[in-house]
């Protein structure tokens, strides 16, 4: 078995699951979805997702099933939500080339287990006649929820694990309690959770339907990105221009020259001041996206699909281009070969490497802990009485990789 899957599978063991983008900024993606499909949409959408369900609720299933009893059988799919985009940012001290951002393939592919080709995979699945219900509906619940990944920049960069190895603070504070867990502030949760929810306090009192519909206002004619929305649908792979699109976002806003020379931790570049001011209405607008270009993808990839149960015979006699299926939203060219709940292939060419997660050069000195209960955050972290004993040394760097991939 290769290195990162290894590392990520033992790590695994002990991190459950994680919400990426939250639960709130996922919900509100699915939402934007579900108010701009077309009434020809929403049947085929009504028939295949489970009766009562809706984006809004589909949009987080793919993080739920990475906990629970489903756990073991799902795993393989985790690594389906983000792409590790092996280039340069403005982190990268010592880059020899000019600070680029760009996805790469083969370079980025890891063997087509990368959320542009789960996104290209489970479209053809979805639209594929010969597949039965259940994998139609479990395609479109993991693309509801990959359309939302695919807009947070850090799901689309390798650097530090998503930025998962990047600690900040975050008005003062070096740490927060959810559930009775301890976690330090990542990069990467700062981006999912507490940029959106900070602006869900401060600008619409806590509310997260307000935002939603502030957001979904924002696309529909007349609303401030109503002109700009029409730039943001690609025809020609649609997962891979999403994920190029996401991931320039990196090589300003993200990995930020101030933001790093500070290494994050200081009180005067405290994440909640000046970063947090530029970059919420880009965490608003990245989720607009997501939701914008969902709806707008599936009124064409849905156009002409059954909206009810095809007769067997029908069924039967319907053919799919044969061979090999250029895969709509990826850069692969192969069958749709998705497991249905897993096991994944394991033993692709996966040639990144990531070293095993040790003492990170900028863990804040400090150890004030708040008390915040986010939705959306994770619930496995550090155990509280791990962390009660943090020091130094092996504890704090067994309690540090916990935390490291828990937003994968
Ligand atoms: C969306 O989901 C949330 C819970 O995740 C629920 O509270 C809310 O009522 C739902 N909204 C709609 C419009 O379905
Ligand atoms: C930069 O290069 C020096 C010397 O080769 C090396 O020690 C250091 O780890 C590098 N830093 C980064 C961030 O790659
Ligand atoms: C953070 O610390 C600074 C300096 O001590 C203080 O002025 C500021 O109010 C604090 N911010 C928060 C959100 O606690
Ligand atoms: C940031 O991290 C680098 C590398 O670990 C270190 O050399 C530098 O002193 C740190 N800067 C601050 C302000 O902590
Ligand atoms: C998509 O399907 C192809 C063909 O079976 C497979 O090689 C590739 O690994 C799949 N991608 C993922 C992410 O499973």
């Amino acid at each position: 078995m290769h290195a990162k899957l290894s590392i990520l599978s033992s790590i695994a063991v002990l991190a459950s699951s994680a919400a990426a983008w939250g639960i709130e900024g996922h919900s509100a993606v699915g939402h934007i979805a579900d108010n701009l499909i077309s009434p020809e949409t929403k049947a085929v959408v009504d028939y295949l997702l489970p009766a009562g369900w809706n984006f809004n609720r589909s949009s987080t299933w793919a993080d739920e099933i990475k906990g629970g009893a489903t756990r073991e059988k799902y795993a393989w799919a985790s690594v389906l939500h983000y792409i590790d985009a092996e280039d340069v940012t403005p982190l990268d001290a010592n880059a020899t080339h000019p600070v680029e951002c760009e996805i790469v393939f083969p370079r980025d592919s890891h063997g087509g287990m990368n959320i542009v080709d789960g996104i290209g995979n489970y479209t053809v699945r979805l639209v594929d006649p010969k597949q039965d219900w259940e994998q139609k509906s479990e395609a479109l619940k993991f693309l509801s929820h990959f359309v939302g990944d695919v807009t947070q920049p850090l799901h689309t960069c390798a650097k530090l694990i998503g930025g998962n190895k990047f600690f900040a603070t975050w008005e003062n504070a070096t740490q927060y309690i959810y559930n009775g867990r301890v976690s330090y502030f990542q990069l990467h949760v700062i981006w999912d959770v507490y940029i959106p929810q900070k602006d869900m306090n401060e600008n619409f009192g806590g509310s997260l339907d307000a935002y939603k519909k502030w957001i979904l206002d924002a696309v529909q004619p007349g609303g401030v990105w109503a002109t700009e929305a029409s730039s943001w649908i690609a025809t020609d792979k649609p997962g891979f221009e999403w994920a190029k699109d996401t991931n320039d976002l990196n090589c300003g806003i993200v990995w930020d020259k101030d933001l790093l020379a500070g290494n994050g931790t200081a009180t005067e570049n405290d994440l909640a001041g000046e970063y947090y001011q530029k970059t919420y209405m880009e965490v608003r607008k990245q989720i607009a996206k997501g939701g914008y270009r969902f709806a707008k993808f599936l009124d064409d990839v849905l156009k002409g699909q059954p909206a009810g149960p095809v007769s067997s015979t029908a069924a039967a006699t319907s053919t799919v281009a044969g061979g090999e299926t250029t895969i709509p939203g990826s850069e692969t060219t192969a069958a749709p070969g998705y497991p249905t709940g897993g096991p994944a292939p394991t033993d692709g060419p996966i040639t990144s490497t990531i070293e095993v997660i040790v003492t990170p050069t900028n863990v804040p000195s400090t150890s004030q802990t708040k008390v915040v209960k986010p939705t959306g955050s994770p619930d496995t972290d550090t155990p509280v009485s791990a962390a009660v004993g943090l020091k130094s040394g092996v504890a704090a760097m067994f309690a540090l990789a916990i935390g490291a991939v828990a937003f994968l």
